[in-house]
C-alpha cells in the first residue's frame, strides 16, 4: 500500500477545549434560528438579522481557524488510517459549511435591501435549517473522532 505523504490527525484534548469554549457560536445559531422560525417573520427587523448573520459568520470563521490551528495537524508520522481519513473529511467540511453560511448571509442582505419576497424568506429559513443541521452533525462527528482518538492512544499504550 502506498504511504500518504501527509497524515491528518487530531489533537483530541485541544479540539475538545475549542469546542467547549464556543458558547457564543451556539448562542448565535440559536438566535438566528429563533428569528427565522417566528411565524410573523414578515415583520422581521432585517437589519438585526443581517447583523446576527455577520456575527455568526465571524464566529464560525474563528471557530474553524482555531480548530485548524490547534485541533488538527498534519504529520508524516502515520496515525491509524481510518482515523486519518475521518479527520481529513471533517476538516474539509469546514470550507463547505463556511461557504454555505456565507451564501445565507448574502441572502439576508438582499432581504434587507428590499429585493425580498415571502418565498425568499422561506428559502432562507430552509437554508439555515439545513446549515445548522449539517453543522450539528459535523460537531457530533468531531466529538466521536475525539473519543476514538483518545481510545486509540490508550489502546496503543501511549
Ligand atoms: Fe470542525
Ligand atoms: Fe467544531
Amino acid at each position: 500500500m502506498a504511504l500518504a505523504t501527509h497524515t491528518v490527525s487530531v489533537n483530541p484534548v485541544f479540539l475538545q477545549e475549542i469546542k467547549e469554549d464556543h458558547h457564543e457560536l451556539r448562542q448565535l445559531i440559536h438566535h438566528v434560528g429563533a428569528m427565522l422560525n417566528r411565524p410573523d417573520w414578515m415583520q422581521l427587523e432585517y437589519g438585526r438579522l443581517v447583523e446576527l448573520f455577520t456575527k455568526l459568520r465571524d464566529q464560525l470563521a474563528m471557530h474553524f481557524s482555531l480548530e485548524e490551528a490547534y485541533g488538527y495537524f498534519e504529520d508524516a508520522i502515520s496515525v491509524a488510517p481510518h482515523l486519518s481519513r475521518r479527520a481529513e473529511r471533517l476538516r474539509a467540511q469546514h470550507v463547505q459549511l463556511f461557504s454555505e453560511l456565507c451564501g445565507l448571509a448574502e441572502r439576508s442582505e438582499r432581504l434587507l435591501y428590499g429585493e425580498a419576497r415571502a418565498a425568499d424568506m422561506r428559502g432562507l429559513a430552509d437554508g439555515f435549517h439545513h446549515f445548522s443541521a449539517s453543522l450539528q452533525q459535523h460537531e457530533l462527528s468531531e466529538s466521536e473522532l475525539i473519543v476514538a482518538s483518545l481510545n486509540e492512544d490508550i489502546g496503543s499504550g501511549d
